[in-house]
């Protein structure tokens, strides 16, 4: 199977992105991060600190995630309930950076994503993909824009969907997840050392499109 792995902190477009490459070369696009997202939203609802092993460890027996390809599209289910839409909140987004520095969640998190990649050609996105999920995948990619850059996209996506935002909070709370999210102890984000690092900063998605396609193309 052709696996591609795309890293990179939170508002790169690493979504948008990858799933338009994933489109146009016939692979399934898997967007990993809906699967701590749906870990945090469980623990939020159950009230427990998400940064807590001790209280996050012990929900996961009771919790199971599914995701499912819909006309290329994915959906992630939480004990049967599709929370794709759900977990989109900046709450769940914060949720998810703290149960994902959790080692249990992410070994509890690790087969689902492994064995996706063994029985489909995909992009998987996320943190640690290239690093440890995937280290075998044949491109890796890492995709990243300024902080401010990747605040003002967050920002008119979410005004788009109609949610009532603070550029400033936007800006602070990427701020404060890609700290988090690269500097715990269990698998940081940070680009692998075979990885090819995108900037879109200065680009548009069109050509942020273009450029992983070509980088694809010209690997496999
Ligand atoms: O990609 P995202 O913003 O939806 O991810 C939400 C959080 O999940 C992110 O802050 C860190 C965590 N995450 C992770 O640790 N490893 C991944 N492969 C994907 C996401």
């Amino acid at each position: 199977m052709i696996n591609i792995a795309i890293d990179g902190p939170g508002g790169a477009g690493k979504s948008t992105i990858a799933k338009a490459a994933a489109k146009e070369l016939g692979y399934i696009y898997v967007d990993t991060g809906a699967l701590y997202r749906s870990v945090g939203l469980y623990a939020l609802r159950k009230e427990v600190k998400t940064d807590s092993a001790d209280e996050v460890v012990p929900l996961l027996s009771e919790i199971s995630v599914e995701l499912k390809f819909i006309d290329g599209s994915q959906r992630v289910y939480l004990n049967g309930e599709d929370v794709s839409e759900e977990i989109r909140t900046p709450e769940a987004s914060m949720a998810a950076s703290n149960v994902s520095a959790i080692q249990a969640v992410r070994d509890f998190l690790f087969d689902l994503q492994r064995n996706i990649a063994k029985e489909n050609n995909c992009i998987m996105d996320g943190r640690d993909i290239g690093t440890v999920v995937l280290p075998n995948a044949q491109v890796k990619i890492f995709l990243t824009a300024s902080a401010e850059e990747r605040a003002k996209r967050r920002y008119l996506q979410l005004m788009e969907k109609g949610q009532e935002v603070k550029y400033e909070d936007v800006l602070k709370e990427l701020q404060e997840r890609d700290y988090q999210d690269s500097h715990r102890e269990i698998a940081p984000l940070k680009p692998a050392e075979d990885s090819i690092i995108i900037d879109t900063s200065d680009i548009n998605l069109e050509q942020s499109i273009d450029t992983v396609v070509n980088v694809i193309r010209e690997r496999v």
